[in-house]
């Protein structure tokens, strides 16, 4: 079967590049995937595929019914949203709009779900139970994948898997992990009063700015003092927010920022642990302050058995040099485990990098670039694992 599948894989090469030309060079915002989901809905049908558009707002799902004799239902998710980026790679087939761009690597994710569509459905009366397609909108603000969860996409699900390009890894390899691949990313925000006054008599003021600066200090240094340093966390406070002018003593000062942690017990303390901290240096200098903590994506923690299988998919597929497993996770996040709260899944990585380039742009770059050979990799791993999985 494996042989059949890189077979199909080749044949239909020159088709998959088009495609991931057209997507890339049609980029669309979160939200906003009107052609993409319409584009992506007419080539699941080509294929003979049923596909259902708005589906989590701007997603499309397809789906190949198997033989029916096993009642398993395998989803496999890519994203399809670009960036408010300006590409400025220069190349023939480059964003036609205007500060827009696939810096993510999302038209490549699309297409191998497409690939891999195109190629399970050559391989239908191998497949003893159903084949979800899920081609999720918005995972760039993190909110696609509840929109299709929404939409009842992981009812009687049994596993997902789910694809993102690496640039640090060659294109041709395959990045598997255990256990956590992505950190939960959590919203902060914190107001802090105080009093306003002249900037000659502070005495006479409760400086908020000041106080602002205290809280960041005292922030960075608890976490290297009390929080585990073998369970990371990492607090960014990337906006600040408060004064009208050089001589006069800020009243107010909002602060906001993100929080990333890989394991959930240390995720579940950070709110209060963040609220005690910013209580008590604001009311040790007479400020008040107001905490709100927004919990965002979990963590994808990759399920055990199912990164097994696609460890081992790979490695027949390309050999154990080409398949890595990954040492260290990520401090970014992936709203792939929204589905994970649903059923059992794993995420790979798929190597991006050019192997005869000495730099190879990072995700989210204007210059950023992928291998396209990359993309046979990925569909072949992809439809070898679903096959497999009815065929352990
Ligand atoms: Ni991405």
């Amino acid at each position: 079967m494996l042989t059949q599948i890189k077979d199909l894989a080749t044949q239909l090469a020159p088709r998959l590049i088009e495609i991931r030309r057209h997507i890339h060079s049609h980029p669309e915002l979160s939200g906003q995937e009107y052609q993409t989901s319409a584009f992506v809905a007419g080539v699941l049908s080509s294929c003979g595929i049923h596909a259902e558009e708005g589906v989590g707002k701007t997603g499309v799902i397809g789906e190949l019914p198997g033989t029916g004799e096993d009642n398993r239902i395998l989803a496999i998710r890519t994203d399809m949203d670009a960036l408010p980026i300006e590409e400025c790679t220069g190349l023939d087939f480059a964003s036609r709009q205007s500060g827009i761009m696939h810096a993510c690597g999302h038209d490549v994710h699309t297409t191998v779900g497409l690939g891999t569509a195109m190629i399970l459905s050559e391989i239908a009366g191998e497949l003893p139970g159903k084949v979800r397609f899920l081609f999720q909108p918005a995972e760039e603000i993190a909110q696609g994948a509840s929109w299709m969860v929404k939409d009842r996409v992981m009812e009687n699900i049994s596993a997902i898997l789910g694809v993102h390009v690496f640039p640090s890894i060659p294109g041709g390899s395959i990045g598997v992990r255990y256990g956590a691949l992505t950190a939960a990313a959590d919203d902060l925000e914190i107001m802090i009063i105080g009093e306003s006054g002249h900037g000659a008599r502070p005495h006479e003021a409760i400086d908020a700015i000041w106080i602002a600066s205290q809280v960041v200090t005292t922030l960075q240094q608890a976490i290297s003092r009390t929080q585990n340093p073998l369970r990371p966390v990492v607090l960014t406070i990337g906006k600040i927010n408060g004064g009208r002018a050089p001589n006069v003593i800020a009243d107010k000062v909002q602060l906001s920022g993100t929080v990333r942690s890989l394991h959930p017990e240390t995720r579940a303390q950070l709110p209060n642990w963040i609220e005690q901290i910013v209580n008590s240096v604001c009311h040790s200098y007479g400020a008040k302050c107001q905490v709100s903590y927004k919990q965002g994506v979990p963590s994808v923690q990759n399920d055990y058995n199912l990164t097994q299988l696609l460890q081992s998919a790979a490695e027949e597929a390309w050999g154990s040099d080409r398949v890595q497993v990954l040492p260290e996770p990520s401090l970014g996040a992936e709203d792939f485990s929204v589905y994970l709260q649903h059923a059992p899944g794993s995420m790979f990585r798929l190597g991006v990098g050019y192997k005869e380039k000495i730099l190879n742009y990072p995700l989210h770059h204007p210059l950023f670039d992928v291998d396209e050979s990359a993309i046979i990799t990925g569909v072949v791993t992809m439809a070898y694992t679903a096959y497999k999985y009815w065929h352990q």
